[in-house]
């Protein structure tokens, strides 16, 4: 029977997670948020040291020492662009440490399930999902890593009778779970973790590079599963919480990513398979465009009554963003009116420019959601896109068969001028051209965004 103060005290983590979600979801409150979920994991992993007579506690100490220290290091080491991938490998070792924890408690179940009821078929079903989806989350995890860490290919892997294999292992793994329901053994919980091991590999080898963050949730939602009902295994209230709270985060943040690109979940796991590429050729236009250096660009700017920004993935390429702040606050104290114009998939996470443009101190008012914003660019004199590209390509609303096709966009064709800063004549990361780039009312300004915005910026303050 588990203490009523442990009870208590799990109840409050239960419940600070769900605060520090709530916190999470505005970036006035999340730092505290992350903060209150910190705090609340520390006390669940304290406490049954307090109250469990726990086996090799040594080992149980060094491997969180070891945890810990991988953990701190590798947040502080990070830089910005790299987030999702370590969101993926933090992800998937807690996959793959549910499945390893599910198939000692099999081991242990097993001789019980000789003596009459001691052991529910609820409770080896739950068994057999964590081993299974754990050690898909894991396998799937590492390949997200791999791909967005550049150790592997980023394009859709594809291979004959790919879709065949990967129903056959899916067969066999409903099989296997059923057969841990009605007469466990331990050989098949091992084979049940290396099909697991293969379908993520099969599930995440086709998806491209520019989908792999919204796996990369679909794999977390599946963590958070596998963790829920490895807390039901455990009898943790805890854990079942968490995995809960994780799994439907998890899911929702997969389906927003999904529907702000104007695609559905099965056509970003599936897509590949049907043939060629969820990508364009990624290859750099020759077209003749219109070209300006920072002090033509800064008269647009300067004598503009309404400028809307549009910062996208290069912004945060060039560590850029403090220098953009001090363009704006030039701008707002010369009388212009500037928003941020924030759309949903902008960089290469969830919420990456609120979070760049937060770290600069940018006031959380300028920043504009793309649902709210968009109605305004048809009266904005100049839209300045600093390293954006597909979130402004027409593309999305007018080629039936791009990769971007249906995604919504920010309307800053609508605009009387567009201003791109950019290096190249490359295409963004959905590797197609944008037509934007081309109209009469385009102009680009070439180079590094951190250098033009700075030549930008001075040539501003000497108007
Ligand atoms: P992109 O379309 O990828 O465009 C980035 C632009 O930045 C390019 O035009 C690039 O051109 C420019 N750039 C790169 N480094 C630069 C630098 N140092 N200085 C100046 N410019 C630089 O970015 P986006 O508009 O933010 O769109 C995001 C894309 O990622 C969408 O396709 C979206 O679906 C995808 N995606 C997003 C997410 C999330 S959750 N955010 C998840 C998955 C996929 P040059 O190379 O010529 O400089």
């Amino acid at each position: 029977m588990t203490p009523t103060w442990v009870q208590l005290t799990y109840l409050a983590c239960a419940v600070s997670f769900i605060l520090a979600l709530k916190g999470l979801s505005g970036p006035k409150t999340a730092r505290i948020g992350n903060i209150i979920g910190a705090v609340a994991a520390v006390v669940a992993v304290a406490v049954p040291f307090f109250y469990l007579e726990l086996d090799h506690v040594v080992l149980i100490l060094v491997a969180i020492a070891l945890g810990t220290a991988g953990g701190v290091i590798g947040a502080q080491r990070v830089q910005m662009t790299q987030m999702p991938q370590m969101v993926a490998l933090f992800n998937g070792v807690g996959g793959g440490a549910a499945a390893l924890v599910a198939l000692l408690e099999l081991h242990e179940l097993i001789p019980l399930t000789e003596l009459d009821g001691a052991v529910s078929w609820f409770t080896l079903a739950a068994t057999a999902f964590t081993v299974a989806v754990g050690s898909i989350s894991f396998a799937g995890s590492v390949v997200t890593f791999a791909k967005l860490q550049e150790l592997m290919t980023s394009r859709p892997v594809v291979f004959p009778g790919l879709p065949i294999v990967f129903g056959l292992a899916l067969v066999a793994t409903i099989g296997l779970s059923v057969k841990t329901v009605t007469g466990p053994m331990i050989w098949v919980g091992v084979v049940l973790a290396l099909l697991g091991l293969l379908i993520g590999l099969l599930l995440v080898l086709p998806v491209g590079g520019a989908d792999v963050p919204i796996v990369i949730s679909l794999l977390n939602a599946f963590t958070g599963l596998t963790v829920a009902a490895g807390g039901y295994v455990l009898d943790n209230v805890v854990l079942l919480v968490a995995g809960t709270l994780v799994g439907a985060s998890g899911t929702f943040l997969t389906m927003l990513m999904a529907n702000a690109m104007g695609r559905s979940v099965a056509n970003i796991l599936f897509g590949a398979l049907k043939g060629g590429s969820t990508l364009g050729a990624g290859v750099a236009s020759d077209r003749p465009v219109k070209s300006a250096g920072p002090e033509d660009v800064a008269i647009l700017l300067g004598y503009a009554d309404r400028v809307i920004i549009v910062p996208g993935y290069g912004l945060a390429v060039a560590q850029a963003q403090h220098t953009l702040r001090e363009l704006v606050e030039v701008l707002i104290a010369r009388g212009t009116k500037v928003d941020y114009a924030i759309h949903p998939v902008a960089g290469r996470m969830p919420g990456h420019m609120n979070v760049l443009l937060a770290e600069a101190q940018v006031p959380y008012e300028q920043l504009v959601e793309m649902d709210e914003i968009n109605s305004e660019f048809k009266h904005t004199d100049v839209v300045l896109v600093v390293g954006a590209n597909d979130v402004v390509n027409p593309a999305a609303k007018t080629t039936p068969g791009a990769p971007i096709y249906g995604m919504p966009i920010l309307n800053a064709d609508e605009a009387q001028q567009v201003v791109f800063m950019k290096r190249s004549m490359r295409p963004g990361f959905a590797g197609i051209e944008n037509e934007l780039l081309f109209d009469p009312r385009t102009t680009l300004l070439f180079g590094d965004a951190k250098d033009s915005l700075g030549k930008l910026l001075n040539a501003v303050k000497a108007l």
